[in-house]
């Protein structure tokens, strides 16, 4: 049985990972700051197998660590994997761009992965399968006008992930990127706020991806399931994409 912890959850890929994690029994404790997501989360949550425990936290202050990780140690006695997936994307032009913009960028995006993994380090040790998550983008490999603290932030996550898989690895926990593509969730609003015609945008996009459509939340889970699961007990250190072929063309 796995015991989950969910950076960023109550909705979205989050929210698919938890379910389809208590759906084969596992146990998660999700965090995050959309209270209603949460009290959603846990009514769906309510009929499947396993044990949801949520965290109403804002997880861009500096507080948020540690707080979590005692939140993880009661909740579930220890974390076998760390799901680190809350992320922010600002759109602006670059003439509107501000140093506090660009901070609140860094500190949900790249500072929370890091100093999440800092927290929990100690349950992580005490798991027989250890592994890390953080959800980075396909946006690490691509960019678009408007979202410089987005691209440089979850491509500064590749980094991140290659530094500690390194560091972690001789104690056999493991720590991966997620790159998903474009998935169907609020996340994106502020994306096609920033265009001039989104309908005209998305139609452009999606006739770009071989699968000609967005993904969904639970077309995700799955490939996060698989990193924490003894199946990929020898990946470390790597990023996996799922987007539909969209940067392979
Ligand atoms: N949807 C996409 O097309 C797409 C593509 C590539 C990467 N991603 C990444 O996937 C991740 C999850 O996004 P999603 O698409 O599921 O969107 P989402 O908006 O449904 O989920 C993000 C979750 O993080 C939470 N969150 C954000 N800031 C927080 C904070 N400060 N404190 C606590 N919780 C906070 C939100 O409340 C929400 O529950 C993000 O990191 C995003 O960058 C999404």
């Amino acid at each position: 049985m796995t015991r989950i912890l969910i950076a960023g959850g109550a909705t979205g890929i989050g929210a698919a990972v938890a379910l389809a994690a208590l759906e084969t029994g596992g146990t998660a404790l999700v965090a995050d700051v959309n209270a209603e997501g949460l009290e959603q989360l846990a009514s769906h949550a309510a009929h499947l197998p396993g044990q949801l425990d949520t965290l109403l936290v804002d997880l861009a202050t500096p507080e948020a660590p540690a707080r979590v990780a005692e939140a993880a140690a009661a909740a579930m006695g220890g974390v076998d994997c760390l799901f680190v997936n809350a992320g922010l994307m600002l759109a602006a032009r670059l003439e509107d761009w501000t140093p506090e913009m660009w901070d609140r960028s860094d500190a949900i995006n790249l500072r929370l992965p890091m100093f999440l993994t800092q927290a929990v380090l100690p349950l992580l040790r005490a798991s027989d399968n250890a592994s890390v998550v953080y959800t980075s983008s396909t946006g690490a490999l691509r960019g678009h006008a408007g979202m410089p603290a987005y691209h440089a932030t979850k491509s500064g996550i590749l980094g991140l992930v290659r530094a500690l898989a390194d560091e972690l690895g001789p104690e056999g926990i493991r720590v991966n990127a997620l790159l998903p593509g474009w998935i169907d969730t609020p996340f994106n609003n502020g994306f096609w706020d920033h265009q001039d015609d989104a309908a005209a945008t998305r139609a452009k996009i999606e006739a770009g991806i071989p699968m000609r459509r967005h993904g969904a939340a639970n077309e995700v889970a799955g490939t996060v399931l698989y990193l924490a699961s003894p199946a990929a007990r020898y990946v470390t250190g790597t990023q996996l994409v799922v987007d539909g072929g969209y940067t392979a063309v």
